[in-house]
C-alpha cells in the first residue's frame, strides 16, 4: 500500500487549532480575565491563591528546552520517499527501499552544526541532512551531512572536536564554526581532520539552498538480504536541482540582510508548490572486497571514489509539506543512527559505534526522559508494543497485569521469531581488547590531495581564500604555522598560496602538486587579499 500520508493522518490526533476558542486553565476551567493578577487591595501584593497567574507564569518559565549540543539550528519539512524498482532486493529486506508500490512518509531536518539556535544560516559550516523514514517496519533514520566524510575517525574524539569547534569557553566567541584558534589548534594536532577541512574550506560549506545540497550517510553501513548475507553500502542524496553554492562575499552580506536565508528559501519553495526532490543512490561493496581498497571502509574520513564504485539510483524523495509548529516538529524531532529497520545494519566504524550511543543518550535529557518516542513527530506509523512502562512524559495507559516476559498470566508482549523481525547481522569477532587506532586508518593525506586535485581553478582559488580568511583570524602564530605544515602534505602549492596570504613563510617540504594546473598560485602574490 502507498502509505505516503500515514504520518500526516497520524498527526491529526495531535493537532490543536485553538482559534476562536475560549480561554481556560490547563484544567479546563474557563477564565474571564488574564491581564491582571489577583491582588490584596487596590495596590497590594499578588496573592498566592491566584492559580491562573501561577500556572501561566510557571509554564512560561519552563517553555525552553536545551538546544541540541550540535546542529542546534535547523529547518524541517515533510515528504515521502519511493523506490524506482526492486533491484536492491538482492541486497536488503528493507521494504521501503525495494517495493516500488510503497511510498514512505519522511521528515527531513537540515541544519548547521556549530552555531546556536539563533545563529545565521549562511555561515561557513557543515550542513546536517537528517531523514526520518516512517516505514511500515518501523522508523529508519539516515542521519547524514552534506559532505561525504567527517573530521574524526573515532567517536571518543567527538567531545574534544566539538569543544574545539564551538565558541571558546571564556568569552563564547566567535559564533563562526572555524575562524578561531581552538578549531585550528585541533586541526593542526589531529591531521585526520584534513580531508574534511578541505571540504569545509570549499564552497560546499556555503550551500545556496537546502534544496540544492547533496547529502551523505558518511559511514559504510551494511545491507542484509533474506539469506542473511551482508553488503557494504554508502548512502548518497543527490538534489534534482543540482548542487549550488553561494560565494563567501554573498554569505557575509546575506547573513546581515536575512539570517534565515536557507530556512526561508525551503519554506517559501514548499509553500509555492516547488517541491524539492532528491534521488537516493547507493554505492555497494561486496563483503569479499572489504580489503580491496587503499583505505579502510570503516574510516569515516574516506570516500569510496565513484570511479571505483559507481552510485546506483534507488528512488526519489520529495518534500512537499511544511511543519505546522516549529517547536513541536522541527525542534522535538529526534534522529538516531541506531534507528534501523530489518535489512539495514551497522559496521564496526568506530565513529558510527559512538553515534549509536550518543544520540539516544543526549535526547534523554534534551526531550525530557525515556518517552520522547511518543512525541507526535517521533512516533512510528508502525505499531509500537513494548514492555517498557511509566517514566516522565508517559502518554499511554497500558492495560493488564503484566509487562514482562516470559509470563504465564497473559498480556505483555512476547517476542516472536519470524522472518519479519530485526536480527542483528551475524559475524565473527575476535581479537585482543586494546585501546589503539587501527594501522589501516593512518593515511590522512591522500584523499585530501584527491579532493584538492578534483577542484577546478576557481574552486581552488576559493579554497585558498577561505584558508586565508580563517587562518587570518587565528591569533597564535604557532597554530598558523602548524596548519601550514600539515597543508604542505596535502599540496605544496596550496600551502604556499595560503602562507603568502597570511604573511608567513611557506613551510619546507611537502608533496609535489599532482593536480592539473595550479591556479592557486594566481593568489600567491597577493598577501592578505582575503585575510582580515
Ligand atoms: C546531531 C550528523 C557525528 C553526536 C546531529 C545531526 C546530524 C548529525 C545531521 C542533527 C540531527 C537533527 O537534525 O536533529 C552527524 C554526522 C556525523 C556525526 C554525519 C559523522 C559522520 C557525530 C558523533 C557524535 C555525534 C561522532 C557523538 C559521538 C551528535 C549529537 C547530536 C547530533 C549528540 C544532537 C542530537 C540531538 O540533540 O537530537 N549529528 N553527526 N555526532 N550529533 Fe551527530
Amino acid at each position: 500500500m502507498a502509505n505516503g500520508d500515514a504520518k500526516h493522518e497520524q498527526l491529526d490526533g495531535a493537532r490543536a487549532d485553538l482559534s476562536g476558542t475560549e480561554l481556560t486553565t490547563q484544567q479546563g476551567v474557563r477564565v474571564d480575565h488574564t491581564d491582571d493578577s489577583l491582588q490584596a487591595g487596590d495596590r497590594g501584593p499578588t496573592l498566592l491563591e491566584d492559580f491562573h497567574f501561577r500556572e501561566k507564569v510557571t509554564h512560561f518559565d519552563h517553555e525552553r528546552i536545551p538546544e541540541r549540543v550540535v546542529h542546534a539550528r535547523g529547518a524541517g519539512a515533510y515528504g515521502h520517499f519511493q523506490p524506482y524498482d526492486s533491484w536492491l532486493r538482492d541486497h536488503t529486506v528493507a521494504r521501503f527501499l525495494t517495493d516500488p508500490s510503497v511510498s514512505t512518509p519522511v521528515f527531513v531536518r537540515f541544519s548547521t552544526v556549530a552555531g546556536s539556535r539563533g545563529s545565521a544560516d549562511t555561515v561557513r559550516d557543515v550542513r546536517g541532512f537528517a531523514t526520518k523514514f516512517y516505514t511500515e517496519q518501523g522508523n529508519y533514520d539516515l542521519v547524514g551531512n552534506n559532505m561525504p566524510v567527517f573530521f574524526i575517525q573515532d567517536g571518543i574524539k567527538f567531545p574534544d572536536f566539538v569543544h574545539a569547534v564551538k565558541p571558546e569557553p571564556h568569552n563564547e566567541m566567535p559564533q563562526a564554526a572555524s575562524a578561531h584558534d581552538t578549531f585550528w589548534d585541533f586541526v593542526s594536532l589531529q591531521p585526520e581532520t584534513l580531508h574534511m577541512v578541505l571540504w569545509l574550506m570549499s564552497d560546499r560549506a556555503l550551500p545556496r539552498s537546502y534544496r540544492m545540497m547533496q547529502g551523505f550517510g558518511v559511514h559504510t553501513f551494511r545491507l542484509v538480504n533474506a539469506e542473511g548475507k551482508g553488503t557494504f553500502v554508502k548512502f548518497h542524496w543527490k538534489p534534482v536541482l543540482g548542487s549550488h553554492s553561494l560565494v563567501w562575499d554573498e554569505c557575509q552580506k546575506i547573513a546581515g540582510a536575512d539570517a534565515d536565508f536557507n530556512r526561508r528559501d525551503l519554506w517559501d519553495a514548499i509553500e509555492a508548490g516547488q517541491h524539492p526532490e532528491w534521488e537516493l543512490g547507493v554505492q555497494l561493496v561486496d563483503e569479499s572486497d572489504e580489503f580491496a581498497f587503499d583505505f579502510d571502509l570503516l574510516d569515516a574520513t574516506k570516500i569510496i571514489p565513484e570511479e571505483q564504485v559507481p552510485v546506483r539510483p534507488v528512488g526519489k524523495m520529495v518534500l512537499d509539506r511544511n511543519p505546522e509548529n516549529f517547536f513541536a516538529e522541527t525542534e522535538q524531532v529526534a534522529f538516531h543512527t541506531a534507528n534501523v529497520v530489518p535489512g539495514i545494519d551497522f559496521t564496526n566504524d568506530p565513529l558510527l559505534q559512538a553515534r549509536n550511543f550518543s544520540y539516544l543518550d543526549t535526547q534523554l535529557i534534551r526531550l525530557g526522559g525515556p518517552n520522547f518516542a511518543q512525541i507526535p513527530i517521533n512516533r512510528p506509523v508502525a505499531e509500537v508494543n513494548t514492555n517498557q512502562r511509566d517514566g516522565y512524559g508517559q502518554q499511554r495507559i497500558h492495560r493488564g497485569q503484566t509487562s514482562y516476559t516470559p509470563n504465564s498470566l497473559g498480556g505483555g508482549c512476547p517476542a516472536i521469531a519470524d522472518s519479519e523481525v530485526f536480527r542483528h547481522y551475524q559475524t565473527r569477532v575476535d581479537g585482543e581488547k586494546i585501546r589503539r587506532r587501527s594501522e589501516s586508518f593512518t593515511d590522512h593525506y591522500s584523499q585530501a590531495t584527491l579532493f584538492w586535485n578534483s577542484q577546478s581553478d576557481w574552486e581552488k582559488d576559493h579554497i585558498v581564500e577561505a584558508f586565508r580568511f580563517e587562518l587570518g583570524k587565528v591569533g597564535h602564530q604557532h597554530v598558523r604555522e602548524r596548519v601550514l605544515a600539515e597543508l604542505v602534505h596535502v599540496d605544496r602549492d596550496l600551502a604556499v598560496a595560503v602562507a603568502h596570504g597570511i604573511g608567513l613563510e611557506p613551510p619546507e617540504g611537502g608533496t609535489e602538486n599532482h593536480g592539473r594546473s595550479s591556479p592557486a598560485l594566481s593568489l600567491a602574490n597577493s598577501p592578505g587579499s582575503a585575510a582580515t
